[in-house]
């Protein structure tokens, strides 16, 4: 969507992997706080994301959305100023529909009213869910929120969740700054694998204004290893996916922290090239063994090794492959070492990768010099 934003894929934090309706806004308070004293804010992750269940059962008596008495008792205005009293920006969450999936009040037929609200109260993004949609198509439903949220003047980055009904890759580029490929990720390596392949078909729709959405991470709420971990992070961050961190940043691990801080992997999300990268290769008994690559700023290139076999396995990125000239020697780095590995890869390169585990490098052209020429 051609609003200004999403130039690159939008970082920061969403309530509902972790915390599901059990929401209140110290909670949200919290998390901004924990950003900023981790250091993650610096590194990009900025939105402080609501979900699903922040709103009262219904609509007052002119018809308007309002926040859970209980829970978010100061409203969300107040809570948007203290998020952006933190250098943060917030978002909210509304649904395509006449509830969210959680039987809160939707916002279909109610679309100008609800963006007025929202920009009222200060908010910088909203996801936009499907439940209840009335058999009505996505690419009816979506547009209404989109002008509305327009009108408002406001500054507002739009999220479609339409759960990939109906390809949004092909049509929702002028709608949404991002949509969603795939139903909802779980905590899993079975759920992740899925989605991360499903997400790969989409590939060559991405880009600047507009990306696509395998849901969010799931690093961190322990239904994965730190290998699996490692290799969610890596093939989101390479298939430009949003990284939005779904796990309680306030009670993160050291190795949490380690794959979700790493400005190397961060750096290859946020490349100004905007070129999703792809699935290019997969070897080995049902395809596991793994080579993913795709073109960064600078001609340099990003090539992520990925072991989806049970056992460990030895898994070669040739240049033919990945679409480098057979002449061409570059250096290659270790995102996940920091560090050089190679000075001066030629033809291909190669490594052994332990099982469930993914390794991610940038790969660097050599400048030819003139004594060569
Ligand atoms: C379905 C969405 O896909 C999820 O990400 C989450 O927003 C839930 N709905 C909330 O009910």
């Amino acid at each position: 969507l051609n609003n200004g934003l999403a130039r690159t894929p939008q970082m920061g934090w969403n309530s509902w992997n972790f915390f599901a309706c059990n929401i209140n806004e110290t909670v949200i308070k919290e998390t901004a706080d924990a950003l900023v004293s981790s250091g993650l804010a610096d590194l990009g992750y900025i939105h402080v994301n609501i979900d699903d269940c922040w709103s009262n059962l219904s609509r007052d008596s002119k018809g308007q959305l309002v926040p859970h008495p209980e829970t978010f008792p100061s409203g969300i205005k107040v809570l948007a100023d203290y998020v952006h009293s933190k250098g943060l920006k917030l978002g909210i969450y509304s649904d395509a529909g006449l509830f969210t999936c959680q039987v809160h009040p939707g916002s279909l037929f109610h679309e100008v009213d609800d963006a007025d609200i929202f920009a009222s109260w200060g908010v910088d993004y909203l996801k936009y869910d499907n439940c209840f949609n009335m058999g009505i198509k996505p690419i009816k439903r979506y547009p209404p929120m989109r002008d509305a949220l327009n009108a408002t003047g406001r500054s507002i980055f739009y999220s479609l969740c339409e759960w990939g009904v109906d390809d949004p890759a092909l049509w929702a580029k002028e709608i949404g700054n991002s949509w969603r490929t795939t139903d909802d990720i779980n905590d899993t390596w079975a759920s992740m694998t899925t989605i991360a392949d499903l997400n790969n078909k989409w590939a060559s729709y991405a880009g600047p204004g507009g990306w696509n959405d395998p849901d969010m991470l799931e690093v961190g709420n322990g239904g994965m290893t730190y290998e699996e971990y490692r290799g969610h992070f890596s093939i989101w961050a390479l298939m430009k996916a949003p990284l939005l961190i779904g796990c309680d940043v306030r009670n993160m691990t050291a190795e949490t922290f380690e794959i979700l801080s790493n400005k190397e992997v961060i750096a290859v999300n946020q490349d100004p090239l905007g070129v999703q990268g792809r699935k290019i290769q997969a070897d080995g008994e049902n395809d596991c063994q793994q080579v993913w690559s795709g073109p960064l700023s600078g001609d340099r290139m990003v090539v992520a090794l990925w072991n989806r076999c049970s056992e460990p396995a030895t898994i070669t990125a040739s240049w033919e492959i990945i679409g480098l000239e057979s002449t061409i020697s570059v250096s290659v780095r270790d995102l996940w070492q920091h560090k050089d590995v190679t000075e001066n890869a030629s033809g291909s390169f190669e490594a052994q990768v332990n099982a469930h585990d993914c390794h991610m490098y940038v790969l660097t052209p050599q400048s030819v010099s003139h004594s060569d020429v």
